[in-house]
């Protein structure tokens, strides 16, 4: 199971940096904030959240604040969000937070799940965003986020928080690893439209580009056949990469990759890049060659000057071959 996890990381954490929405509770760390943010957002919308967040923090700056406010206020500031116990829950725990810790909110993950309000998982949210500790989240989006990437549709909850909690202590950064899970499920993974052409981990996933996230796509749908390719890599520090032009008919027609070598069947190991076309996954796996390249074709050390495909673009992205060669 772990290397399921210690690998899929970076990727998922690369894709995290590059992609995450800008909301507010991400430009913090303070508890009382990104508890509130993580009650709201439990069963209201990012967006209806959005415009009520820092309306709550001007009328309760402070924990303190909160407690001394009548319940009546608070509820008539709820108003608009939903599901107004959660606006209970919140003012019985700033009381209690005052009682019994002195208003300041609670480090240990075990005092945190005793607030009213809080369950495991928005404890494990708030632990791990606030004091960085390696407590694990499974909210809706996680737990189908894990179902489809372990192929496990009917997984119970026991077993869910099993691997999401492996998952966290595998990771370096849970409060990262939390919210690369969350905004994975809310972006890419949604129930009716998983974008898996596009998802960081879809050479890890299970179910990627399978039946079971087709079905929740409502598109409309043709037959697509997976292809093997392997993709040999001749790298010179000084000449750059051995690029060939591909023939003018079939895929990628005239375009500059390295040699490729199609594969009679799927290899064992994961791709290092699934590439989607029409009718064709292009399941792509990069092989480090020291051999003398093929007669056919040139070292290319400026691959901007090319015309690549963007598989091939995507493949080099991930395999840090870029960086030293081109920016797009
Ligand atoms: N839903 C629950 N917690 C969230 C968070 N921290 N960011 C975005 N959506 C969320």
């Amino acid at each position: 199971m772990t290397s399921l996890f210690s690998e899929p990381c970076k990727p998922l954490l690369q894709w995290y940096k590059k992609n995450l929405r800008d909301l507010p509770w991400r430009h913090t760390s303070d508890p009382y904030r990104i508890w509130i943010s993580e009650i709201m957002l439990q069963q209201t919308q990012v967006k209806t959240v959005l415009p009520r967040y820092e309306q709550w923090f001007q009328s309760f700056p402070s924990i303190q604040h909160l407690a001394e406010i009548p319940l009546d206020d608070v509820l008539k500031a709820w108003e608009g969000l939903g599901y107004y116990r959660r606006a209970r829950f919140i003012h019985a725990a700033s009381q209690q937070i005052i009682d019994k810790y002195n208003g300041i909110f609670p480090k240990q993950f075990e005092d945190i799940l005793t607030l009213p309000g809080i369950g495991r998982s928005t404890a494990g949210a708030i632990a791990s965003f606030c004091f960085n500790m390696h407590t694990a989240v499974l909210d809706g989006n996680v737990k189908r986020v894990l179902k489809r990437w372990h192929k496990q549709y009917e997984a119970t909850d026991k077993q869910l928080w099993d691997i999401a909690q492996q998952a966290i202590d595998a990771s370096k950064s849970p409060a990262m690893w939390n919210q690369s899970m969350m905004e994975l499920g809310a972006t890419l993974c949604q129930s009716h439209t998983a974008k898996c052409d596009i998802c960081p981990v879809n050479t890890y996933c299970q179910s990627a580009f399978s039946n079971v996230v087709d079905q929740a796509l409502s598109k409309k749908k043709v037959l697509v056949k997976d292809v093997f390719w392997q993709i040999n890599l001749h790298a010179h520090p000084e000449k750059g990469i051995w690029l060939q032009q591909r023939p003018e008919k079939g895929i990628w027609a005239g375009l500059w990759t390295p040699p490729i070598i199609e594969l009679s069947q799927k290899p064992e190991c994961s791709p290092c890049h699934i590439h989607l076309l029409t009718h064709r996954r292009l399941h792509l796996y990069s092989k480090y060659l020291s051999s003398t390249p093929p007669s056919d074709g040139r070292w290319v050390k400026q691959l901007s000057e090319f015309a690549l495909p963007t598989g091939i673009h995507h493949l080099f992205e991930k395999q840090s071959l870029l960086d030293t060669t081109v920016s797009r």
